[in-house]
């Protein structure tokens, strides 16, 4: 049985999380002023940034001692400038207290090419100075929270959560490139969220955490972290902004009609903030 908390408010105050309750935080921030999803959300960079900084100092105040955080998150062209969002949120994490463990270069399918092609331009000038790559890539940053103590978990939830090392060698696991085939943009749940495929938080819950523990997803989105974790024996818990991502968070979780291969006594809690547009993070890089 697993319990499920879906937070409707701004993740830059986790108010309703307590101290060291988390055993693994797992997100895909968005992407600053991405031209087609969050074209102008933020005034400026250091807007966006300063939301990072408030997630990071909550991520380290949640997360219990030796526990991980993922970031998928990747640098950003805007208007021909690249803004260098994966060194910045690098910084933040570590400047939070976070030790930098790992990076993980998810790569999707050649054909991708859900913006545009940028490699274009050059097609109708064929000259120099006018090539922009297509990015086919996304980074997976990983950071840990001081040291892990192995022996602290009980012999039986280790062996329920043990990875399958079948699984692992012939999908690859084991580099530091993941090719993953990204959501279609079409995609009936995630359309209109830059989602990221249940793959990505299916290896990060099974290689980061164990049975019966807590996965937190600050930036939940159409809820796939939280769907996955319920598949996996994990707890949940999602903030999100818009409140109309309910119905959707609930349909993919498989809260709104009840799927036999789901264990019935599963919760979903949903908490609906007052202040989601309002809060203010006052932090100590400001
Ligand atoms: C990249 S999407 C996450 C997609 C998610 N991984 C999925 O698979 O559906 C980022 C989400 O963060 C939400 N968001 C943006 N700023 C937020 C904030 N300050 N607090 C909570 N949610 C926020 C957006 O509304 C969006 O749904």
């Amino acid at each position: 049985m697993s319990y499920h908390k879906l937070i409707i408010g701004n993740s830059m105050s986790m108010q309703e999380i307590e101290d060291e309750s988390v055993h693994l935080m797992l997100t895909s921030p968005p992407y600053f002023n991405a031209p087609f999803d969050y074209k102008d959300l933020y005034h400026n960079y250091d807007q966006y940034l300063n939301v990072l900084q408030c997630v990071a100092k909550e991520a380290y105040r949640v997360l219990e001692n030796g526990r991980i955080v993922v970031l998928n998150i990747d640098d950003m062209l805007i208007n021909g400038d690249k803004f260098p969002i994966v060194a910045d949120a690098t910084k933040i994490f570590v400047d939070a207290g976070f030790r930098y463990r790992d990076r993980i270069i998810w790569k999707k399918p050649d054909g991708y090419l859900r913006i545009s092609r940028r490699s274009g331009v050059i097609l109708q000038n064929p000259y120099p100075m006018y090539f922009y790559p297509d990015n086919l890539l996304e980074s997976i940053i990983i950071f840990q929270k001081g040291r892990f103590d192995y022996k602290s978990i009980p012999k039986e939830v280790r062996e329920a959560s043990k990875i399958d090392i079948k699984e692992f060698s012939d999908n690859k696991w084991y580099m530091t490139i993941w090719e993953m085939t990204n959501v279609l943009p079409n995609s009936e749940l995630e359309k209109d969220i830059a989602a990221f495929p249940e793959e990505l938080p299916y290896r990060i819950i099974k290689l980061f955490s164990y049975v019966g523990e807590t996965i937190l997803d600050p930036f939940v989105g159409s809820g796939t972290t939280m769907k996955v974790a319920r598949n996996l024996n994990r707890n949940s818990i999602g903030i999100e902004v818009k409140e109309s991502l309910i119905p959707i968070i609930k349909k993919k979780m498989g809260f709104d009609e009840q799927m036999s291969f789901l264990d019935k006594d599963d919760k979903l809690e949903i908490i609906i903030r007052d202040d989601k547009n309002e809060y203010n993070c006052q932090n100590q890089w400001n």
